[in-house]
């Protein structure tokens, strides 16, 4: 026995078992705005924050003790009063963007309602399927929105070579398992000229897509309840775009070659997916690797389980991906990223073949 060892994993446990809480704590900062009412005030006490927020005391003097003991709070004892530095605000408010990790938080509690039907599913098989999840669209769009809605045009686009100049001039452009919709909105927005079509499984979160491309009038865009293991376009799409939506899928495989058939000869298509290796020991040294294998158990997993899935995991890894898509008929592929985003993979890949678009581009020098 080290007891070395012994002391300095008791002291790891309690980190764990302290993180926990404080994401928690963090998720409810996060969505009774505490953090953003706080990021712009002095040095105030229990009472002040309240009032600027608009919430009761005795909670918020709470939570502003556990944010204390977290270090994510600093409190004066002799004023009573606590404040949240310039340096810890920017990677917890709204304002932050894509720096803003609080969103994340909310997925703790997200997966600890589901936590006693994952247990089953250890002892029995089968997972916990889409609809035992309520807030995960709403969290989803949250999330993906504070990191496409700087980084889309900027920076996602550019990895594709010339498809701001074919979608200037007017392609035909997917995105499968779209969610809520919010990068093919951004597109549609963008490239008035351009055909976009958001297919998803989850009718609510296109009506959030809808209801945007609405307010905003866009007449070249369209969602479908359409199950991406099932699609029968053929060879009409130039453009498709999966974010994060291959390796929760049920069926990967029949998705892949749907997405393969459904686009024109010389296509492109970008698979984003989380940064990692499909090998266990090559991701251990990522800072959210603890994260990203829990989410994996108790949702990306289990819900492609749920549906007598092959069950890839959050972690299917870049080696995988590169495999599946090459067996589904993918060339050229290239494994990059964006600044802005360093906890994905984008996969550019191709149909083989000259597409029309890139020949009449071609004729016209
Ligand atoms: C992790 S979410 C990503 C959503 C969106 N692409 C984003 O980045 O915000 C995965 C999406 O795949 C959808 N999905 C899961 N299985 C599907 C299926 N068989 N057919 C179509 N969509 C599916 C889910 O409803 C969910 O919206």
């Amino acid at each position: 026995m080290d007891r070395e060892k012994s002391a300095t994993f008791l002291k790891n446990l309690t980190g764990i078992m302290n993180g926990g809480a404080l994401s928690l704590m963090c998720s409810i900062g996060h969505k009774t705005g505490l953090f953003d009412t706080m990021a712009g005030m002095e040095p105030a006490t229990s009472q002040a924050i309240a009032d600027a927020a608009g919430l009761q005391e005795r909670y918020v003097r709470e939570w502003l003790s556990a944010m204390t003991a977290g270090g994510v709070v600093e409190h004066d004892v002799d004023a009573g009063t606590f404040v949240l530095p310039p340096e810890h605000s920017g990677l917890l408010t709204r304002a932050a963007g894509p720096l803003n990790l609080t969103t994340y938080c909310q997925y703790v509690s997200l997966l600890g309602q589901v936590e006693d039907e994952v247990v089953t599913a250890f002892r029995e098989g089968g997972g916990v399927p889409y609809d035992r999840y309520p807030q995960f669209q709403t969290i989803m769009a949250e999330s993906s929105f504070q990191r496409l809605s700087k980084s889309l045009l900027s920076q996602v686009v550019p990895l594709l070579g010339d498809a701001h100049d074919r979608m200037t001039e007017g392609i035909d452009v997917a995105d499968v398992g779209c969610g809520s919709g919010r990068a093919m909105v951004l597109l549609a927005d963008a490239y008035p000229k351009s055909r976009f079509v958001g297919f998803d499984i989850a009718g609510a979160a296109l009506e959030r897509g809808r209801s945007e491309a609405e307010v905003l009038g866009l007449a070249n865009i369209r969602f479908e309840v359409r199950d991406a293991a099932a699609l029968d376009e053929h060879e009409c799409f130039d453009l498709v775009f999966t974010f994060d939506a291959v390796h929760d899928q049920a069926h990967p495989d029949r998705m892949l070659a749907g997405i393969h058939r459904a686009m024109r000869p010389g296509g492109q298509y970008l698979c984003v997916e989380p940064k990692a290796s499909s090998h266990l020991h090559e991701n251990l040294d990522m800072a959210m690797a603890p994260m990203v294998y829990t989410i994996s158990t108790m949702h990306c997993m289990t819900v492609s389980l749920a549906y007598g899935g092959e069950g890839l995991g959050t972690a299917w890894g870049e080696q995988l991906a590169v495999e599946k898509l090459t067996n589904a008929g993918f060339v050229d592929i290239m494994v990059t990223g964006t600044k802005e985003d360093r906890g994905n993979h984008y996969l550019v890949s191709r149909k083989p073949g000259v597409s029309a678009e890139s020949q009449s581009v071609g004729q016209h020098g």
